[in-house]
């Protein structure tokens, strides 16, 4: 069945984000679209929502398993300043986390840097492209995918690595009301962001890599240690085996024992 936007609208408490709505029951990726309406000078807090993708990516220029009518694929343009754009990163994961325990009492963790997981598995991502213009930000495409009412055993490549709300809960969860609660919880966070590090704690708290030893690899680089904190801006700082403090601005982490 395909989404009832109405439904989310009325339950929409944002006061930019959501407010501008471009719906497609399907296009290669809500990324795509939402790039060419940034550079056509879409608002702040336009949301690109799309039933099916045909060309949905993930981070490391992954495949992003896109079936129609069951899950949640949206992109928000964001415009910030430069300085504010590495909060998206924290913003949007922990946003995701905290609707999916809203709206189903489930308890997601966060795996560095914003992957959402749920007893050990992917339940969601999120994808942060920028479009920098000399010193500053154009505008920052912030994409989450949520596997929803997924059957994720029909996928036979995620199943071991990936879960769905339907899997985890069997039974079906109104996407509207999960987009409509994300969308409130993203732009309450990010507007608090500033105001302090309480949004940094609640992101960290979730992290589930911490005290863990992990590999990280960025590109062809691996690095390996024990995942000792995080700082400010989000950079995890590893604890090499020499007692070298190292910090990582981007990578995946592979847990490691
Ligand atoms: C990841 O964990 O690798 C990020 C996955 C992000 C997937 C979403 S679905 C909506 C948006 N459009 C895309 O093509 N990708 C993101």
């Amino acid at each position: 069945m395909w989404l009832n936007l109405r439904a989310v609208e009325e339950r929409l408490e944002t006061r930019f984000v959501g407010r501008h709505i471009v719906y497609l029951t399907s296009t290669t990726s809500t990324q795509d679209v939402a790039r060419a309406e940034a550079e056509e000078g879409a608002p702040a807090g336009t949301l690109i929502l799309a039933e099916e993708q045909t060309a949905g990516r993930g981070r490391f220029g992954r495949t992003w398993v896109s079936p129609a009518g069951k899950n949640l694929y949206l992109t928000v343009i964001m415009r910030p300043e430069v300085h504010r754009a590495r909060c998206l990163g924290i913003v949007a994961p922990l946003a995701v986390a905290e609707a999916v325990e809203d709206v189903t009492g489930l308890s997601p963790r966060i795996k560095w840097p914003n992957d959402v997981i749920v007893e050990g598995r992917k339940l969601a991502g999120v994808l942060i492209e920028t479009e920098v213009q000399g010193q500053s930000l154009k505008y920052a495409l912030v994409g989450p995918g949520i596997n929803v009412n997924f059957e994720i055993d029909e996928a036979s490549d995620i199943a071991g690595i990936a879960t769905s709300l339907k899997r985890e809960l069997v039974r079906d969860t109104s996407r509207e009301e999960l987009l409509a609660v994300f969308l409130n919880r993203f732009e309450m966070l990010y507007e608090s962001a500033p105001e302090g590090g309480h949004v940094l704690q609640e992101w960290r708290s979730r992290l589930d890599t911490l005290g863990r030893h992990v590999k990280v690899t960025f590109r062809d680089h691996v690095q390996e240690g024990l995942a000792e904190d995080v700082d400010a801006d989000g950079n995890l700082i590893l604890a090499q085996p020499d007692g070298r403090r190292v910090v990582i601005e981007a990578g995946e982490v592979t847990l490691r024992g």
